[in-house]
């Protein structure tokens, strides 16, 4: 099902993923390659199960059926130990941003690395304050996450996210909860970075104006059948999909220039206006 091959290696493969809980299968057969390099979409409907894909593909939930793979090597199936070092591979940031709000943004972004890592004190702070920098939020490392805006906590879960120089990065609805000027930056950061660390991004998103700005690769999940329904180019699928429902999905909401499939609001567009109180010289502009 995955469209050429002609970009980077594999990094990640799904190969006949079967997603359950309990006795109740949430999709079937998923079967698609994540290529190196790539920016690859999971799309679909409201709870059809976007987050519960990346769960599997991150460790979190086991398979029904079927496995995943990085680089060749059956993640499913590998023993804890090198399952481990695999995961540390991985950068997230969950659904909801998930800062731990009782730390400041320098003790969050800083917890991978005191977890992970012998690095001493001073060389963690330095990476703290680098990390913060690369997200605009220089100055900030003393700030509590109720402190600052709902923008710059999503910044600061990406800091934590890119802690320890992850391979791939996972976001889980990104920009959800941002007006669309701050998701825009927010889309524009994402791909700068990964860019500039040379990373895979694998991120969940329903907002078109993300998954036609940043999105290499993709693939579809249908609620109704309960299983993909395509992959490849979003911006091919969305004009030449065979499937009428994955081209009605891709196209409305576009072609009146908002991004809310099935007809409801994708994000609210108020309270957060992001970034306005933040200091000069963040890389996002
Ligand atoms: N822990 C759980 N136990 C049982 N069912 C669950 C659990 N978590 C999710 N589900 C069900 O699985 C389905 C898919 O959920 P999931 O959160 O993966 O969807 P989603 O596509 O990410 O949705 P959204 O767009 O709302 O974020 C939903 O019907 C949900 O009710
Ligand atoms: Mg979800």
């Amino acid at each position: 099902m995955a469209t050429g091959d002609t970009a980077g290696e594999a990094h990640v493969e799904v190969r006949d993923l079967t997603m359950a809980y309990g006795s109740f299968v949430l999709m079937r057969d998923l079967n698609f390659t994540v290529r190196r390099g790539d920016v690859f979409i999971i799309m679909g409907g409201s709870g059809c199960g976007k987050s519960t894909l990346l769960r599997h593909m991150i460790g979190l939930k086991e398979p029904a059926r079927g496995e995943v793979l990085y680089g060749g090597e059956s993640f499913t199936a590998a023993p804890p130990g090198r399952r481990e070092q695999m995961v540390r591979n991985f950068g997230v940031m969950y659904q909801s941003g998930a800062l731990w709000t009782s730390m400041t943004l320098a003790e969050n972004v800083a917890l991978p690395l005191e977890q992970y890592t012998d690095l001493s004190k001073r060389e963690v702070r330095d990476i703290v304050a680098y990390k913060l920098a690369l997200v605009g939020l220089s100055g900030f490392e003393d700030f509590y996450p109720a402190d600052i805006s709902g923008g710059m906590n999503k910044r600061a879960g990406l800091a934590r996210a890119m802690a320890l120089d992850p391979e791939i990065l996972f976001f889980d609805e990104p920009s959800a909860g941002l007006d669309p000027l701050s998701a825009k930056r927010l889309d524009d950061l994402i791909l700068h970075l990964a860019e500039s660390l040379g990373s895979t991004v694998v991120v969940v998103t329903h907002e078109l104006a993300s998954i036609f700005a940043i999105g290499t690769n993709s693939v579809f999940l249908d609620v109704e059948s309960r299983t993909m329904a395509a992959s490849g180019d979003p911006g091919q699928l969305r004009d030449r999909s065979p499937r009428e429902d994955v081209r009605l999905f891709l196209n409305r909401g576009v072609a009146d220039g908002k991004s809310f499939p099935n007809g409801a609001p994708a994000a609210t567009n108020g309270g957060d206006r992001g970034d306005r109180d933040r200091p000069a010289g963040p890389p996002d502009r």
